[in-house]
C-alpha cells in the first residue's frame, strides 16, 4: 500500500527521477526512454513472441499533453508498419493518457482521442487493447470500449480479477470478437469493492478464466503466476481451444525464462513492453508486486 500511495507522489517522484543508480532497475522492467530503444528490444522479442507496446504516462490533467500522447501513438504505430512489425506488435493505451481524467468532458476527449489510436492501428493492420486503471474508472473505461467496439471490434481491455465485480463483467465480455487481458490487479483498492487476500484473488482469477475459457472471445491470460498458467492450459484444454484460440501475456523484465519457455512450447506468448520517460508510477507498481524487488530498490537507493 505504501509503494502504491508513493506511485502518486509528486516529491518521491522527483527523487526517483534524478537517482541515476535506479537506471539498472528500471531498466529491467523499461524497454527504454526512446521509441528506438524499445524498437531494438521489440525487434529481439518478436523473434520468439507477440508483443503489446505501452508509451508509459497516465493521469494527465492537461488536453495538449493527452494530444501529445495521441501523437506518441501515432508515431508509434507508423514505425511499426514501416518495420514490418505490425503484424506481431499491438499497442496498449491508458485512458487517464488520453484525457479521462480531464475535469471537463474527460470521456469524450478520451473516447475521440482513443479512436485516432485505433484508426492508426487498424491503418497498419494491428489492433489495441485499452488498461485497466483504479475501479473509480471501471465504468468510463468498459462504456469507452463499448463504444470503440463499434467501430473496431478487435479492441480489447482489461479486466482485474481482484474487484468483485469483475467475474459478471466477464460474462458480459466473453462473446465472439472480444479480446479480454484478465490480470489479478495491481491498484490499491478498499474492501468494499475488491478482495484484499492473495488467495481470494487467486480464487476470483480462476472463476473468471472459467468463464473466458468457457466463452466464444480471444482470451488473454496476464499472469506470471505459474500455477495459473497451469490452470489456463487445462482449461483451455478442456474447451478445445487450440494453442491459436488464447494467449499468455507477461510483463517485460518479469520471468522471461518462464516466457522463453512458453513460447519455446508452442503457446501464444505475448511480452507488455512499456517504453517512455514517464516510467515512475508504473516501475512503482512493479515494486509493489514483489517484496524482493523493494530490497534490490532499497540497496540501490542507498548505493551499497
Ligand atoms: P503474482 O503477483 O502473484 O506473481 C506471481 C509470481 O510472478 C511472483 O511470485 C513472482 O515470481 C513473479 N512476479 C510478479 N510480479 C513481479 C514483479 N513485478 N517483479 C518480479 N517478479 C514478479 N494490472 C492492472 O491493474 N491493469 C492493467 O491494465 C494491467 N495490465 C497488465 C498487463 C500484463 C500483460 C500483465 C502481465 C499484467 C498487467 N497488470 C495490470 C498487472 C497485474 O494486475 C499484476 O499486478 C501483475 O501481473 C502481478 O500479478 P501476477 O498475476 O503475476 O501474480
Amino acid at each position: 500500500s505504501a509503494l502504491i500511495a508513493a506511485s502518486r507522489s509528486s516529491s518521491f517522484r522527483t527523487v526517483a527521477e534524478r537517482a541515476p543508480v535506479l537506471r539498472p532497475i528500471v531498466d529491467r522492467f523499461v524497454a527504454g526512454d526512446e521509441l528506438d530503444q524499445a524498437i531494438a528490444n521489440v525487434r529481439r522479442l518478436t523473434e520468439d513472441r507477440l508483443v503489446s507496446l505501452d508509451h508509459l504516462g497516465e493521469d494527465t490533467t492537461d488536453r495538449a499533453q493527452a494530444e501529445r500522447t495521441v501523437e506518441a501513438y501515432r508515431a508509434l504505430l507508423r514505425t511499426l508498419g514501416e518495420q514490418g512489425l505490425a503484424e506481431r506488435a499491438e499497442v496498449s493505451v491508458k485512458l487517464s493518457a488520453l484525457g479521462q481524467a480531464l475535469p471537463v468532458d474527460g470521456d469524450k476527449i478520451a473516447l475521440e482521442n482513443t479512436r485516432q489510436i485505433c484508426a492508426a492501428a487498424a491503418a497498419v493492420g494491428t489492433t489495441v487493447t485499452v488498461d485497466m486503471e483504479d475501479h473509480t474508472t471501471t465504468d468510463s473505461t468498459l462504456s469507452i470500449v463499448r463504444e470503440l467496439r463499434v467501430d473496431f471490434p478487435w479492441t480489447g481491455t482489461v479486466l482485474q480479477a481482484y474487484l468483485k465485480r469483475t467475474e459478471a463483467d466477464c460474462r458480459e465480455f466473453a462473446g465472439p470478437g472480444s479480446r479480454i487481458r484478465l490480470c489479478k490487479g495491481a491498484y490499491d483498492e478498499p474492501a468494499s469493492v475488491a478482495y484484499r487476500d492473495k488467495s481470494e484473488v487467486d480464487a476470483s482469477y480462476v472463476r473468471c478464466l472459467k468463464v473466458l475459457m468457457a466463452g466464444e472471445g480471444y482470451p488473454m491470460v496476464a499472469t506470471h503466476d505459474p500455477r495459473l498458467v497451469d490452470i489456463a492450459e487445462w482449461l483451455a484444454m478442456q474447451h478445445d481451444r487450440s494453442a491459436e484460440d488464447f494467449e499468455f501475456q507477461m510483463l517485460y523484465g518479469v520471468r522471461p525464462e518462464a516466457q522463453r519457455d512458453l513460447a519455446g512450447r508452442g503457446m501464444r506468448l505475448r511480452a507488455y513492453v512499456p517504453y517512455g520517460t514517464e516510467w515512475y508510477p508504473y516501475f512503482m507498481r512493479r515494486l509493489a508486486e514483489r517484496p524482493a524487488n523493494v530490497a534490490f530498490f532499497l540497496r540501490s537507493f542507498a548505493g551499497r
